[in-house]
Protein backbone atom coordinates (compact mmCIF):
# COMPACT_ATOMS: atom_id res chain seq x y z
CA UNK A 1 0.00 0.00 0.00
CA UNK A 2 2.79 2.24 0.89
CA UNK A 3 4.34 1.25 -2.59
CA UNK A 4 1.39 2.37 -4.31
CA UNK A 5 0.25 5.16 -2.41
CA UNK A 6 3.45 7.01 -0.41
CA UNK A 7 3.60 10.24 1.48
CA UNK A 8 2.20 12.72 1.48
CA UNK A 9 -0.87 10.11 0.90
CA UNK A 10 -2.83 9.61 4.07
CA UNK A 11 -3.39 5.63 4.89
CA UNK A 12 -6.22 4.63 7.28
CA UNK A 13 -6.44 1.63 7.93
CA UNK A 14 -10.48 0.20 7.91
CA UNK A 15 -10.81 -1.51 10.59
CA UNK A 16 -14.32 -3.18 9.80
CA UNK A 17 -12.36 -5.66 7.90
CA UNK A 18 -9.74 -6.47 11.35
CA UNK A 19 -10.59 -4.63 14.75
CA UNK A 20 -8.22 -6.61 16.92
CA UNK A 21 -6.59 -3.95 18.75
CA UNK A 22 -3.00 -6.26 18.17
CA UNK A 23 -3.54 -5.73 14.46
CA UNK A 24 -4.55 -2.10 14.58
CA UNK A 25 -1.85 -1.44 16.64
CA UNK A 26 0.81 -2.98 14.26
CA UNK A 27 -0.40 -1.57 10.94
CA UNK A 28 -0.29 1.80 12.98
CA UNK A 29 3.48 0.88 13.71
CA UNK A 30 3.78 0.29 9.75
CA UNK A 31 2.16 4.55 9.76
CA UNK A 32 -1.67 3.81 8.83
CA UNK A 33 -4.06 5.51 10.73
CA UNK A 34 -7.43 4.12 11.51
CA UNK A 35 -10.81 4.80 9.59
CA UNK A 36 -13.83 3.66 12.16
CA UNK A 37 -17.72 3.40 11.53
CA UNK A 38 -19.05 3.76 15.28
CA UNK A 39 -17.44 4.13 18.96
CA UNK A 40 -17.42 0.85 19.22
CA UNK A 41 -14.40 0.82 16.37
CA UNK A 42 -13.48 4.04 17.38
CA UNK A 43 -12.52 2.54 20.95
CA UNK A 44 -10.92 -0.41 19.25
CA UNK A 45 -8.25 1.99 17.39
CA UNK A 46 -7.95 3.83 21.24
CA UNK A 47 -7.39 0.72 22.83
CA UNK A 48 -4.35 0.44 20.04
CA UNK A 49 -3.52 3.53 21.54
CA UNK A 50 -4.03 5.77 18.41
CA UNK A 51 -4.45 9.46 19.39
CA UNK A 52 -7.60 10.91 18.07
CA UNK A 53 -5.82 12.85 15.28
CA UNK A 54 -5.14 9.45 13.37
CA UNK A 55 -8.78 8.13 13.41
CA UNK A 56 -11.37 8.67 11.09
CA UNK A 57 -15.03 8.31 11.31
CA UNK A 58 -17.08 7.54 8.35
CA UNK A 59 -20.21 4.76 8.12
CA UNK A 60 -23.70 4.35 6.88
CA UNK A 61 -25.01 4.45 10.55
CA UNK A 62 -23.98 6.52 12.78
CA UNK A 63 -26.14 7.65 15.43
CA UNK A 64 -26.55 10.75 17.34
CA UNK A 65 -24.52 9.17 20.29
CA UNK A 66 -21.34 8.82 17.72
CA UNK A 67 -21.75 12.20 16.44
CA UNK A 68 -22.45 14.15 19.32
CA UNK A 69 -18.92 12.28 20.78
CA UNK A 70 -17.46 13.69 17.55
CA UNK A 71 -18.43 16.91 18.72
CA UNK A 72 -17.39 16.42 21.97
CA UNK A 73 -13.79 15.21 21.36
CA UNK A 74 -13.53 18.24 19.24
CA UNK A 75 -14.81 20.61 22.35
CA UNK A 76 -12.03 18.78 24.65
CA UNK A 77 -9.71 19.96 21.90
CA UNK A 78 -8.73 16.51 20.77
CA UNK A 79 -10.70 15.96 17.48
CA UNK A 80 -10.80 13.48 15.06
CA UNK A 81 -8.49 13.54 11.74
CA UNK A 82 -12.34 14.10 10.34
CA UNK A 83 -15.94 12.97 10.02
CA UNK A 84 -16.99 12.12 6.66
CA UNK A 85 -20.60 12.53 6.58
CA UNK A 86 -23.68 10.44 4.57
CA UNK A 87 -26.28 12.41 3.95
CA UNK A 88 -28.20 16.04 4.24
CA UNK A 89 -29.68 14.90 7.34
CA UNK A 90 -26.60 13.75 8.94
CA UNK A 91 -24.62 16.78 8.46
CA UNK A 92 -27.71 18.56 9.74
CA UNK A 93 -27.74 16.71 13.02
CA UNK A 94 -23.63 17.16 13.31
CA UNK A 95 -24.69 20.73 12.84
CA UNK A 96 -26.86 21.17 15.67
CA UNK A 97 -24.55 19.42 17.98
CA UNK A 98 -21.80 21.35 17.24
CA UNK A 99 -23.72 24.82 17.66
CA UNK A 100 -22.09 27.11 20.21
CA UNK A 101 -20.09 24.12 20.89
CA UNK A 102 -16.70 26.74 19.56
CA UNK A 103 -15.63 23.02 18.18
CA UNK A 104 -12.83 22.80 15.22
CA UNK A 105 -13.71 19.40 13.28
CA UNK A 106 -13.21 18.87 9.53
CA UNK A 107 -16.04 17.36 7.38
CA UNK A 108 -16.20 15.37 4.74
CA UNK A 109 -19.18 14.50 2.30
CA UNK A 110 -19.33 11.07 1.28
CA UNK A 111 -20.32 11.25 -2.63
CA UNK A 112 -22.32 8.56 -4.32
CA UNK A 113 -20.29 8.28 -7.48
CA UNK A 114 -22.96 5.79 -9.51
CA UNK A 115 -21.03 3.40 -11.22
CA UNK A 116 -21.04 0.48 -12.24
CA UNK A 117 -18.12 -1.44 -9.71
CA UNK A 118 -16.58 -4.81 -11.16
CA UNK A 119 -17.48 -6.63 -8.61
CA UNK A 120 -20.50 -9.15 -6.43
CA UNK A 121 -23.27 -6.56 -6.38
CA UNK A 122 -23.87 -6.95 -2.55
CA UNK A 123 -20.01 -5.07 -2.71
CA UNK A 124 -20.74 -2.59 -5.32
CA UNK A 125 -21.83 0.21 -2.92
CA UNK A 126 -20.75 2.76 -5.45
CA UNK A 127 -24.05 2.40 -7.89
CA UNK A 128 -26.48 5.03 -8.23
CA UNK A 129 -29.21 2.79 -6.72
CA UNK A 130 -26.67 2.16 -3.14
CA UNK A 131 -27.70 3.61 0.18
CA UNK A 132 -24.16 5.01 0.27
CA UNK A 133 -23.24 8.56 0.08
CA UNK A 134 -24.77 11.19 -1.71
CA UNK A 135 -25.82 12.66 -5.07
CA UNK A 136 -23.70 15.27 -6.02
CA UNK A 137 -26.43 17.88 -6.01
CA UNK A 138 -26.96 16.56 -2.69
CA UNK A 139 -23.46 17.21 -2.09
CA UNK A 140 -22.83 20.45 -2.99
CA UNK A 141 -26.24 21.67 -1.19
CA UNK A 142 -25.07 20.32 1.98
CA UNK A 143 -21.16 21.57 2.00
CA UNK A 144 -23.36 25.35 1.40
CA UNK A 145 -25.70 24.90 4.03
CA UNK A 146 -23.02 23.23 6.73
CA UNK A 147 -20.50 26.07 5.56
CA UNK A 148 -23.14 28.87 6.07
CA UNK A 149 -24.91 27.36 9.90
CA UNK A 150 -21.32 27.02 10.99
CA UNK A 151 -18.96 29.59 10.27
CA UNK A 152 -15.67 28.97 12.16
CA UNK A 153 -16.41 25.56 13.68
CA UNK A 154 -17.19 22.46 11.06
CA UNK A 155 -15.14 23.20 8.56
CA UNK A 156 -16.17 21.65 5.05
CA UNK A 157 -12.69 19.41 4.02
CA UNK A 158 -13.35 17.84 0.85
CA UNK A 159 -15.06 14.40 -0.16
CA UNK A 160 -15.08 11.10 1.26
CA UNK A 161 -15.80 7.97 -1.80
CA UNK A 162 -15.50 4.20 -1.67
CA UNK A 163 -16.64 2.43 -4.73
CA UNK A 164 -16.49 -0.79 -3.81
CA UNK A 165 -14.50 -3.81 -2.14
CA UNK A 166 -12.44 -6.57 -3.71
CA UNK A 167 -12.85 -4.43 -7.27
CA UNK A 168 -11.89 -7.47 -10.14
CA UNK A 169 -11.01 -4.16 -12.52
CA UNK A 170 -10.07 -0.40 -12.36
CA UNK A 171 -12.51 1.30 -14.84
CA UNK A 172 -15.62 2.36 -12.20
CA UNK A 173 -13.38 3.41 -9.58
CA UNK A 174 -11.58 5.36 -11.67
CA UNK A 175 -14.86 7.37 -13.18
CA UNK A 176 -15.63 7.44 -9.69
CA UNK A 177 -12.50 9.22 -8.65
CA UNK A 178 -12.82 11.14 -11.76
CA UNK A 179 -16.35 11.98 -10.74
CA UNK A 180 -14.80 12.88 -7.50
CA UNK A 181 -12.07 15.00 -8.25
CA UNK A 182 -14.84 16.92 -10.92
CA UNK A 183 -16.80 17.69 -7.85
CA UNK A 184 -14.36 18.72 -5.34
CA UNK A 185 -12.97 20.95 -8.02
CA UNK A 186 -16.03 22.98 -8.40
CA UNK A 187 -16.33 23.11 -4.62
CA UNK A 188 -13.28 24.92 -4.56
CA UNK A 189 -13.47 27.17 -6.77
CA UNK A 190 -15.54 29.39 -3.71
CA UNK A 191 -14.34 27.21 -1.14
CA UNK A 192 -10.00 26.90 -0.74
CA UNK A 193 -9.94 25.00 2.81
CA UNK A 194 -12.22 21.98 0.66
CA UNK A 195 -8.69 20.60 -0.34
CA UNK A 196 -9.73 16.86 0.38
CA UNK A 197 -10.18 13.75 -1.24
CA UNK A 198 -10.41 10.10 0.12
CA UNK A 199 -10.83 7.82 -2.34
CA UNK A 200 -11.28 4.81 0.51
CA UNK A 201 -10.81 0.88 0.10
CA UNK A 202 -11.62 -1.74 -1.95
CA UNK A 203 -8.42 -3.06 -3.44
CA UNK A 204 -8.92 -6.98 -4.02
CA UNK A 205 -7.07 -10.11 -2.87
CA UNK A 206 -7.03 -13.05 -5.15
CA UNK A 207 -8.11 -16.33 -3.05
CA UNK A 208 -4.82 -18.29 -2.36
CA UNK A 209 -3.94 -20.54 -4.85
CA UNK A 210 -5.71 -18.87 -7.76
CA UNK A 211 -4.00 -16.61 -10.61
CA UNK A 212 -3.88 -13.19 -9.41
CA UNK A 213 -6.02 -12.06 -11.87
CA UNK A 214 -6.90 -8.89 -9.73
CA UNK A 215 -5.57 -5.58 -10.00
CA UNK A 216 -2.63 -4.63 -7.39
CA UNK A 217 -3.12 -1.34 -5.71
CA UNK A 218 -0.74 -0.25 -8.15
CA UNK A 219 -2.37 -0.11 -10.84
CA UNK A 220 -5.10 1.76 -9.48
CA UNK A 221 -2.38 4.50 -8.20
CA UNK A 222 -1.08 4.93 -11.72
CA UNK A 223 -4.68 6.36 -12.80
CA UNK A 224 -4.65 9.43 -9.94
CA UNK A 225 -2.26 11.81 -11.57
CA UNK A 226 -4.25 12.01 -15.40
CA UNK A 227 -7.49 11.96 -13.25
CA UNK A 228 -6.09 15.06 -11.35
CA UNK A 229 -5.37 16.78 -14.20
CA UNK A 230 -9.18 16.81 -15.71
CA UNK A 231 -9.30 20.01 -13.31
CA UNK A 232 -7.40 23.08 -13.00
CA UNK A 233 -4.39 23.26 -10.85
CA UNK A 234 -6.04 25.04 -7.96
CA UNK A 235 -9.07 23.33 -8.07
CA UNK A 236 -7.10 20.17 -7.56
CA UNK A 237 -6.93 18.23 -3.54
CA UNK A 238 -3.72 18.93 -1.32
CA UNK A 239 -4.80 16.14 0.79
CA UNK A 240 -5.19 12.24 -0.73
CA UNK A 241 -6.19 9.64 1.37
CA UNK A 242 -6.68 5.88 0.98
CA UNK A 243 -8.54 3.88 3.38
CA UNK A 244 -8.17 -0.03 2.87
CA UNK A 245 -9.16 -3.43 4.97
CA UNK A 246 -9.08 -6.09 3.06
CA UNK A 247 -5.87 -5.99 1.20
CA UNK A 248 -4.43 -5.15 4.32
CA UNK A 249 -4.99 -8.15 6.37
CA UNK A 250 -7.24 -10.76 4.25
CA UNK A 251 -3.87 -13.30 3.85
CA UNK A 252 -3.04 -13.18 6.87
CA UNK A 253 -5.61 -15.07 8.76
CA UNK A 254 -6.63 -18.35 9.15
CA UNK A 255 -9.75 -20.10 10.97
CA UNK A 256 -8.48 -23.87 12.26
CA UNK A 257 -11.23 -26.00 12.48
CA UNK A 258 -11.92 -30.13 13.34
CA UNK A 259 -13.92 -32.02 11.59
CA UNK A 260 -17.24 -33.66 12.90
CA UNK A 261 -18.30 -36.08 10.39
CA UNK A 262 -18.01 -37.44 6.77
CA UNK A 263 -20.89 -38.35 4.71
CA UNK A 264 -21.41 -39.40 1.18
CA UNK A 265 -23.76 -37.48 -0.60
CA UNK A 266 -23.25 -38.73 -4.15
CA UNK A 267 -19.90 -36.78 -3.16
CA UNK A 268 -17.99 -36.85 0.06
CA UNK A 269 -19.08 -34.14 2.12
CA UNK A 270 -17.46 -33.04 5.31
CA UNK A 271 -19.01 -30.97 8.33
CA UNK A 272 -16.30 -29.01 10.24
CA UNK A 273 -16.69 -27.22 13.72
CA UNK A 274 -16.32 -23.75 12.34
CA UNK A 275 -18.60 -21.81 9.80
CA UNK A 276 -21.11 -18.81 9.21
CA UNK A 277 -20.76 -17.87 12.83
CA UNK A 278 -16.96 -17.70 12.45
CA UNK A 279 -17.13 -16.68 8.37
CA UNK A 280 -20.06 -15.42 7.46
CA UNK A 281 -19.67 -14.93 3.98
CA UNK A 282 -19.77 -17.73 1.78
CA UNK A 283 -22.90 -18.17 3.41
CA UNK A 284 -23.37 -13.85 2.99
CA UNK A 285 -23.10 -13.59 -0.60
CA UNK A 286 -20.73 -16.89 -1.92
CA UNK A 287 -17.44 -15.78 -0.70
CA UNK A 288 -14.62 -18.06 -1.86
CA UNK A 289 -12.24 -19.16 0.85
CA UNK A 290 -9.15 -22.51 0.19
CA UNK A 291 -9.94 -24.43 2.67
CA UNK A 292 -6.94 -26.91 3.24
CA UNK A 293 -6.24 -30.40 5.58
CA UNK A 294 -3.75 -29.65 8.36
CA UNK A 295 -1.28 -32.35 9.67
CA UNK A 296 -1.49 -33.18 13.51
CA UNK A 297 1.71 -30.66 13.89
CA UNK A 298 -0.74 -27.76 12.26
CA UNK A 299 0.93 -28.40 8.39
CA UNK A 300 -0.91 -27.74 5.52
CA UNK A 301 -1.17 -31.31 3.75
CA UNK A 302 -1.42 -30.02 -0.09
CA UNK A 303 -0.36 -26.37 0.36
CA UNK A 304 -0.95 -25.67 -4.01
CA UNK A 305 -4.42 -24.03 -3.42
CA UNK A 306 -7.68 -25.24 -5.40
CA UNK A 307 -6.21 -25.09 -9.08
CA UNK A 308 -3.64 -27.66 -7.60
CA UNK A 309 -4.41 -31.00 -9.97
CA UNK A 310 -5.99 -33.92 -7.70
CA UNK A 311 -3.29 -35.71 -5.78
CA UNK A 312 -3.90 -39.42 -5.35
CA UNK A 313 -6.25 -40.22 -2.37
CA UNK A 314 -7.67 -36.34 -2.59
CA UNK A 315 -11.23 -35.67 -3.41
CA UNK A 316 -13.53 -33.46 -4.12
CA UNK A 317 -15.60 -32.68 -0.87
CA UNK A 318 -18.10 -30.50 -0.02
CA UNK A 319 -17.23 -28.56 3.40
CA UNK A 320 -20.24 -27.24 5.59
CA UNK A 321 -20.28 -25.58 8.35
CA UNK A 322 -22.49 -26.97 11.85
CA UNK A 323 -24.58 -24.23 12.08
CA UNK A 324 -28.58 -24.84 11.57
CA UNK A 325 -29.02 -23.28 8.29
CA UNK A 326 -27.59 -25.04 4.69
CA UNK A 327 -26.32 -21.93 3.24
CA UNK A 328 -24.06 -22.66 5.94
CA UNK A 329 -21.32 -24.02 3.32
CA UNK A 330 -17.53 -23.17 2.33
CA UNK A 331 -17.65 -24.91 -0.93
CA UNK A 332 -15.78 -27.66 -3.06
CA UNK A 333 -12.32 -28.10 -1.56
CA UNK A 334 -9.99 -31.19 -3.22
CA UNK A 335 -8.51 -32.80 0.20
CA UNK A 336 -7.09 -35.89 1.17
CA UNK A 337 -9.04 -38.75 3.39
CA UNK A 338 -10.79 -37.18 6.44
CA UNK A 339 -12.18 -38.30 9.71
CA UNK A 340 -13.97 -37.33 12.71
CA UNK A 341 -11.21 -35.20 14.82
CA UNK A 342 -8.67 -34.05 12.08
CA UNK A 343 -7.69 -30.30 11.54
CA UNK A 344 -8.55 -28.07 8.74
CA UNK A 345 -7.95 -24.81 7.73
CA UNK A 346 -10.17 -21.45 6.11
CA UNK A 347 -7.50 -19.26 4.03
CA UNK A 348 -7.70 -16.07 3.38
CA UNK A 349 -9.78 -15.55 6.60
CA UNK A 350 -7.92 -12.32 8.49
CA UNK A 351 -10.83 -9.95 7.05
CA UNK A 352 -14.49 -9.75 7.21
CA UNK A 353 -14.47 -12.75 10.03
CA UNK A 354 -14.21 -12.22 13.15
CA UNK A 355 -15.08 -9.01 13.30
CA UNK A 356 -18.37 -9.87 11.27
CA UNK A 357 -18.66 -13.36 13.51
CA UNK A 358 -21.83 -14.26 15.81
CA UNK A 359 -22.95 -16.18 18.39
CA UNK A 360 -25.46 -17.69 16.49
CA UNK A 361 -26.38 -21.59 18.09
CA UNK A 362 -25.10 -20.26 21.00
CA UNK A 363 -21.61 -20.78 19.69
CA UNK A 364 -18.60 -18.61 22.11
CA UNK A 365 -16.69 -15.85 20.53
CA UNK A 366 -13.21 -17.57 19.22
CA UNK A 367 -10.16 -17.19 20.70
CA UNK A 368 -7.45 -15.00 18.49
CA UNK A 369 -4.11 -16.00 18.38
CA UNK A 370 -1.54 -13.39 16.85
CA UNK A 371 1.92 -15.00 15.41
CA UNK A 372 4.74 -13.09 14.34
C1 LIG B 1 -16.18 3.54 3.24
C2 LIG B 1 -15.32 2.34 3.22
N1 LIG B 1 -13.99 2.48 3.19
C3 LIG B 1 -13.16 1.40 3.17
C4 LIG B 1 -13.67 0.11 3.19
C5 LIG B 1 -12.71 -1.03 3.16
O1 LIG B 1 -12.91 -1.80 2.03
P1 LIG B 1 -11.92 -2.96 1.61
O2 LIG B 1 -11.82 -3.89 2.76
O3 LIG B 1 -12.56 -3.58 0.44
O4 LIG B 1 -10.60 -2.31 1.29
C6 LIG B 1 -15.05 -0.08 3.20
C7 LIG B 1 -15.62 -1.44 3.20
O5 LIG B 1 -16.78 -1.69 3.26
C8 LIG B 1 -15.90 1.05 3.21
O6 LIG B 1 -17.23 0.94 3.25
Amino acid sequence: MEAAFPDPWIRQFSIKANDVPAIIAELARLGLGANVVSRGEWARARRAWLPNESITLEGVGKTDADLRAAVSAARRGDPLRWVAVESPEEAEALATFAQGAHVTLDVLFRLNPDVAPETQAVLAVGSGASKFGMTETELTRTVQRLAGAAPGGLRPRGIHLHVGSQLGAIDAWRDGVRRAVAVLGLVRGSMPDFDTLDVGGGFPVAPFGWAPSVPAPGRFAREIPALLETVPADRRPLRLAVEPGRFLVARAGWIVARVLHVRDRGARLAVIDAGMAELVRPALYGAVHPVVALTSRGEPVDDAGPAASLRPGFEPTRVDGPICESTDTLGVHSLPPLRRGDLVAIRDAGAYAASMSSAYNGRPRRAQVLLR
